[in-house]
């Protein structure tokens, strides 16, 4: 058994946490668009085509913010091939996927579906084979209401602007993959140029310039610094990606995958830093997380041109939902630098959710993204933790437990993220509070405890069980039983101590 200790104080609190980073991303991709949230077809789908059904699974994740419409996909597309009346719209093939896009779903009915499902927008202009010109001219498609692409929109039937306030410059530019991809110094001129346009005809927008598309890349965060000297005062956040891998198929190593996740984090915490110093300069640049999640096995890219094909059809196991717990115990804990997080992606495709034409299968990773959602507010706590280590492989002795805290001080409610990371033993952690006592709890829910590879699939849609957590409160304080492996989410109310 593995008993761990939690000293906490609401006056060490790391500010608010911004509710955009449970941000999700749905990219023109296999059957994500087609297939997935949009399937006019299906007898689940409005008179619009929006499968409602994903959309009420959907809102239970209460997603802010819903990045679109790429992806590697954005750095080949031209978004006038997705407006205007659906019949004259053209077929094309998309390099990213090597599939084919019928482009009878685009930006107004991607604005139709982000309103149906209550979440904001934010767009992905093509930096790749396109430049600031084509940026800017689907900016004023999207907020502005005089000029030439505007009046296209009234004349396509949405007279009101769609004010969107997100817009990412480009995607994974240092990626040999990516189409028009170039050198931090080439892109810097592009992005800055179509941040700088952009704002002139929006100033209320906020840009996002690409980072390096993860850890492994040669350009990690030399692309950054670069990125982030030439456009500091045009951006308002740098994106980072990363996708956890259990390639090597070692439980207690990957369920340390929280580790990299701090790491990653922690490097762009240095780098703002640095960067802001040496141009003594005032302005902050957050962190813009905008794709994450377990991905390694559905790995192949090739959709053979046909359309909407079955690609990255990841199934979630147990040891990956605890990994997406870790992802949003990182963005919590370090909700200063974190501002914006998407989970990449939302349906069928990396996806906590899969569907057929009739129905929808809820993945294991869609349970802990849903309680931590649902339940984290107000202000990040600082967690003075106690916790015995365990082997995780190559990684050596890490700690077992990985936790986040936030208090509300308006309710003066708490909620706690427990990830029990060793698979042998099982654990119990104890909360304490220096200045309140907890009195009651409101959610105790858990995950856990069975074999880590367990998955849900079509023939038992509830394998991965979800369950109560025997959490109690004693002379004051929490004591949370965590399974081996497992996650705990709690909301316990809390009065002065
Ligand atoms: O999310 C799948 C792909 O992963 C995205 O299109 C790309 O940005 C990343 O490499």
């Amino acid at each position: 058994m593995t008993a761990a200790t939690v000293q906490l104080n609401t006056n060490n609190h790391v500010g608010q946490i911004d509710r955009r980073i449970f941000g999700g991303f749905l990219e023109h991709l296999g059957r994500a668009i087609y297939g997935g949230v949009y399937e006019p077809a299906s007898p689940l789908a409005d008179t619009f085509g929006n499968r409602l059904d994903v959309i009420g699974k959907l809102r239970e994740l209460r997603m802010p913010i819903v990045r679109y419409p790429g992806g590697n996909f954005v750095s080949c597309y031209d978004w006038r091939d997705g407006i205007g009346p659906r019949e004259k719209r053209p077929q094309r093939k998309d390099e990213a996927w090597k599939s084919i896009e019928s482009n009878q779903f685009g930006a107004d009915e991607f604005m139709r579906w982000a309103k149906l499902l209550g979440t904001e927008p934010m767009m992905a202009v093509n930096l790749g084979t396109r430049r600031a010109a084509e940026a800017v001219e689907l900016l004023q498609y999207c907020n502005s209401n005089t000029g030439q692409w505007a009046d296209e929109r009234k004349k396509n039937g949405h007279a009101d602007p769609y004010d969107v306030k997100l817009w990412c410059l480009g995607n994974e530019m240092d990626g040999p993959w990516q189409s028009g991809h170039c050198s931090d110094v080439e892109y810097s001129t592009r992005s800055c140029d179509a941040s700088s346009q952009m704002k002139k005809i929006d100033p209320t927008i906020q840009t996002i310039v690409c980072g390096s598309s993860g850890p492994t890349m040669k350009t990690y965060l030399q692309w950054d610094r670069t990125v982030l000297e030439n456009c500091w005062e045009t951006a308002d956040y740098i994106s980072a990606h990363y996708y956890a891998s259990n390639e090597r198929n070692d439980t207690p190593w990957f369920l340390a995958e929280g580790v990299q996740i701090d790491r990653i984090i922690d490097d762009y915490a240095k780098l703002f830093e640095q960067v802001r110093q040496t141009k003594n300069s005032k302005k902050k640049i957050y962190l813009s997380f905008d794709e994450w999640n377990v991905w390694y096995r559905q790995r192949g890219g090739d959709g053979g041109w046909h359309e909407a094909p079955h690609l990255l059809e990841e199934v979630y196991n147990l040891e990956d939902a605890l990994v997406c717990a870790q992802y949003l115990n990182a963005f919590i804990r370090r909700a200063d630098v974190v501002k914006i997080a998407c989970l990449a992606q939302i349906v069928n495709v990396i996806a906590p959710i899969l569907t057929h034409r009739d129905g929808l299968l809820v993945q294991s990773i869609f349970h802990p993204i849903e309680l931590m959602s649902k339940n984290a507010s107000g202000v990040s706590l600082q967690t003075k933790i106690d916790s015995p280590t365990y082997k995780a492989g190559e990684r050596g002795d890490v700690p077992a437990i990985d936790i986040s805290a936030t208090y509300n001080p308006e309710t003066c409610d708490t909620s706690f993220f427990i990830v029990n990371r060793n698979p042998k033993s099982p654990a119990t952690v104890t909360l304490r509070f220096d200045d309140r006592l907890f009195t009651k709890i409101a959610v105790a829910e858990g995950l856990g405890g069975q074999d880590p590879k367990i998955a849900n699939s079509w023939e038992s849609p509830n394998a991965v069980e979800r369950f109560a957590v025997d959490a109690k409160i004693v002379d004051g304080n929490l004591e949370v039983p965590v399974k081996a492996p497992g996650f705990a989410a709690l909301r316990v109310a809390t009065t002065t101590r």
